[in-house]
C-alpha cells in the first residue's frame, strides 16, 4: 500500500485570562523591561480553576470542526501531546474520545514535552503511510500555569496555557510530510523536570514540590546549539535550500533564543512565526498556536513549505519540513 498523509485542518484555543508582565512585577522581583529584553514576552494566557488540558483540547477541536467543517466520527486514532494531563491516567486522548463520542478509534497521550506536537505529527504520518490508519487527530494541549512555581522568577515569567489541534488524513495524491530529524540528549534531563514518583535523577536530589524546575541557561545553550544543526540536517535530507522554506516555526520558548537560532540557521525573523509575545511558552501547544496565528494574519498559505522545530525537556527535539495544503475553510 502506498498511502500518503496530508494535514487538512487546524484549530486552536487559549483561555481568556491574561497574565501581564505588570502582574508578574507584583508577584516576584522582576520587571517588564527585564522580561521583554530577555524573552520578548508581553503576556500569557492562564486557564481557569476548572479548565484543564482536556477542556482546552475540546475547544481547540471544536474550533477546527467549525472552521473546516470536518466530521470527526470516522477518526481512527487520537494522539494528544501534553505534559500537563488532567490525570496521569486516563489519558486526555480517552477523554476526547468520550467527549466527541468517536466510535472506533485508538487514543493515547504522548509526552515529548515541547517537541510533543512535532512528535504527534511524525507519528500520524507514520501510522497513515503504514496503511493501518486513515484519519488521525493530533492535539497539543497544556495548562502549564497549574505546575508553575509563582515564587520562582526564573520560570514563572515564561509559561502560559493553550491548545492546538490538527487533522491528518490519508490522501491518494498529496503528502504534507517532506523530511524529519529527531534526537534526544537524556543526560540533560536534570535541566528541565517535574517530579512524579522518583525524588532523584543521576543520583542528585530533585525538587519534589510538584512544580516545574528549569535551569534556563543550560536549556538555552543546548537549544541554541542543537536546533541550527537539526535545521541543516533537515535541509540536507529534503535537498531544499533555506530560501525554499517559506516559514520557520520553532517552539516559542523565548524570542531572544529564537533570534539567536535564526541567526545561526540563516532564517530571517520576518519569515519566522511564533506565539511567544502574547501567549508565552505554551510547550507542545506553541507550534500549532503560532501556525494558527500565521493563518489568521494571512501569512501562511496553501503551497507554503514550512519548517517546524520542537525542542525541550528530556532533552528532546524533532524537526519536520511540511507542505501546507489544508482543505477549504467553511
Ligand atoms: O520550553 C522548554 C525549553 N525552554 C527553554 O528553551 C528556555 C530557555 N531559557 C530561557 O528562556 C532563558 O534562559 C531565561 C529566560 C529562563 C533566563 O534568561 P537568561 O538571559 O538566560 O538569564 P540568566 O538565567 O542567565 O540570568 C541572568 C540574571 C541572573 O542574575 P545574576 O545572577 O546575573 O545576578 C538571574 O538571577 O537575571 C536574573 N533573573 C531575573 N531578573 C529579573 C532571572 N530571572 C529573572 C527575572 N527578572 N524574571
Amino acid at each position: 500500500m502506498n498511502s500518503k498523509a496530508r494535514i487538512t485542518a487546524i484549530g486552536a484555543y487559549v483561555p481568556h485570562k491574561r497574565l501581564l508582565n505588570e502582574d508578574l512585577e507584583k508577584m516576584v522581583d522582576t520587571s517588564d523591561e527585564w522580561i521583554m529584553q530577555r524573552t520578548g514576552m508581553k503576556e500569557r494566557r492562564i486557564a481557569g480553576d476548572k479548565e484543564y488540558a482536556s477542556t482546552l483540547a475540546f475547544k481547540a477541536i471544536e474550533n477546527l470542526i467549525e472552521t473546516y467543517n470536518k466530521d470527526l466520527q470516522d477518526i481512527d486514532c487520537i494522539i494528544v501531546a501534553t505534559t500537563t494531563p488532567d490525570y496521569v491516567f486516563p489519558s486526555v486522548a480517552c477523554q476526547i474520545q468520550d467527549y466527541f463520542k468517536i466510535p472506533h478509534t485508538g487514543a493515547f497521550d504522548l509526552n515529548a514535552t515541547c517537541a510533543g506536537f512535532t512528535y504527534g505529527l511524525h507519528l500520524a504520518n507514520s501510522l497513515i503511510t503504514s496503511g493501518f490508519h486513515r484519519k488521525i487527530l493530533v492535539v497539543a494541549t497544556e495548562t502549564l500555569s497549574k505546575v508553575t512555581d509563582y515564587s520562582d522568577r526564573t520560570t514563572c515569567i515564561l509559561f502560559g496555557d493553550g491548545a492546538g489541534a490538527v487533522l491528518v488524513e490519508r490522501d491518494e495524491e498529496h503528502s504534507s510530510f517532506i523530511a524529519a530529524h529527531i534526537g534526544t540528549n537524556g543526560e540533560g534531563g536534570m535541566h528541565l523536570y517535574r517530579t512524579s514518583l522518583a525524588a532523584t535523577m543521576h543520583e542528585q536530589t530533585l525538587n519534589t514540590n510538584g512544580k516545574m524546575v528549569q535551569n534556563g541557561r543550560e536549556v538555552y545553550k543546548w537549544a541554541a546549539r542543537t536546533v541550527p544543526l537539526g535545521v541543516k540536517e533537515l535541509l540536507h535530507k529534503s535537498e531544499l535550500q533555506i530560501h525554499d522554506v517559506d516559514w520557520f516555526v520553532p517552539h516559542s520558548a523565548n524570542l531572544r533564543m529564537i533570534e539567536s537560532i535564526c541567526e545561526k540557521s540563516g532564517f530571517l525573523m520576518e519569515k519566522t512565526l511564533t506565539s511567544v509575545a502574547y501567549m508565552g511558552n505554551t510547550s507542545s501547544a506553541s507550534i500549532p498556536l503560532a501556525l494558527h496565528l500565521g493563518i489568521e494574519e494571512q501569512k501562511v498559505k496553501n503551497g507554503d513549505t514550512i519548517l517546524l522545530y520542537g525542542f525541550g525537556g528530556g532533552l528532546t527535539h524533532l524537526g519536520l519540513i511540511i507542505k501546507w495544503d489544508l482543505s477549504e475553510k467553511n
